[in-house]
């Protein structure tokens, strides 16, 4: 059985014993079990059904804690500065401490300080790193209320540490520091400009074919049970007129559909708050019987880009 609450103790207690909990962080919530013990990660790895091909993010407290598992050069340790605690990861050389099976045999290890309160509590208390993939079956849109996490792990986790619902709401940046350059592996709220403005370096975005340095990055993430499409709203309703289809759009309502079918994921239009709506909205859908979800592209600046990076791999399962 899983139980949910706010009860940290317990949550340090059944990490301590190499057990699994899902903990809140500001971006989605985590599957989090002990980094350094093989017994906790391989639990990780079968509750998601993940293969193990598929690295994972180790969490720490503080920056001094990074350089207990990674080596840390002086850029990457300015960026560690500028933007953790937060939604930012680094990919950085791993230590010997850390188990090849976090890192699916990499050399390289993923480290973040997520910036929730109450996991940040329980990170202080814990003397080792969590390793923590987003709280979901693999493939599925990742979690970013407690109830999420129930509604796809139900049984497989021991205990759900519910800190609410996620302030950002899409998975954090993952970024890498190499020969000069910044390489973004994965967009997320820390943008390419902000990278920019802290280091004078130039960021350089990896494209699809690249991805086989992240492979969790794969096309084919985030999907929705339901095919969605992704382009101009009207368009796409003229081509699919004779099916029952769901919107989700930025602010804007459109005619021609029931109020009710239409999902506007933030009426002020804040970039900010449809992030934080996305997956909810997402999940959502998928419990009723819509024939289509038609999604329109968000303003490509800021979190919009990360949105529509999940947009497109959640489009790219079902071609
Ligand atoms: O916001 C987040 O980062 C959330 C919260 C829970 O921290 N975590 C998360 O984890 O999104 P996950 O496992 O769903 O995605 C981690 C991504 C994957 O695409 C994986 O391939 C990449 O990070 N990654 C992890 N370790 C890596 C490594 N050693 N080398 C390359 N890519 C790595
Ligand atoms: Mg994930």
């Amino acid at each position: 059985m899983t139980t949910v609450g706010k009860n940290i103790e317990l949550a340090v207690t059944l990490l301590s014993e190499n057990e699994i909990v899902a903990i809140p962080t500001e971006t989605v919530y985590g599957l989090a079990g002990n980094a350094l013990s093989e017994a906790a990660v391989v639990k990780i790895y079968n509750a998601k059904d993940r293969p193990s091909f598929n690295p994972l993010i180790i969490h720490v407290a503080t920056v001094e804690a990074i350089q207990e598992y990674a080596e840390l050069d002086r850029i990457s340790q300015q960026l560690a500065e500028a933007f953790m605690p937060g939604p930012f990861t680094l990919l950085l050389p791993k230590k010997a401490i850390v188990p090849d099976l976090v890192t699916a045999g990499s050399s390289k290890v993923a480290v973040r300080i997520p910036k929730h309160p109450l996991t940040l509590r329980l990170l202080h208390k814990l003397n080792f790193p969590l390793a923590a993939p987003s709280a979901n079956p693999f493939g599925y849109v990742s979690p970013t209320t407690a109830k999420h996490v129930l509604d796809g792990l139900n049984n497989r986790v021991d205990y759900i540490l519910d800190g609410g619902p996620c302030e950002v709401g899409v998975e954090s940046t993952i970024a890498e520091v190499r020969d000069g350059q910044i390489i973004l592996h994965r967009l997320g709220a820390v943008t390419a400009e902000e990278m920019e403005a802290e280091t004078g370096l130039k960021v350089v975005r990896k494209t699809d074919h690249q991805q086989l340095d992240t492979p969790g990055q794969m096309k084919s993430h985030y999907a929705t049970k339901i095919p969605l499409y992704l382009g101009d709203i009207p368009t796409l309703l003229q081509e699919h007129k004779d099916k029952n289809i769901a919107t989700i759009s930025f602010c804007k309502s459109y005619e021609g559909l029931v109020k009710g079918h239409q999902y506007i994921l933030s009426p002020k239009c804040d970039i900010n708050e449809a992030a934080q709506h996305l997956f909810a909205v997402m999940r959502n859908i998928d419990e009723f019987s819509f024939d289509l979800i038609i999604a329109e592209r968000f303003p490509d600046k800021g979190l919009g880009r990360a949105i529509n990076d999940r947009l497109e791999r959640a489009q790219a399962i079902h071609k």
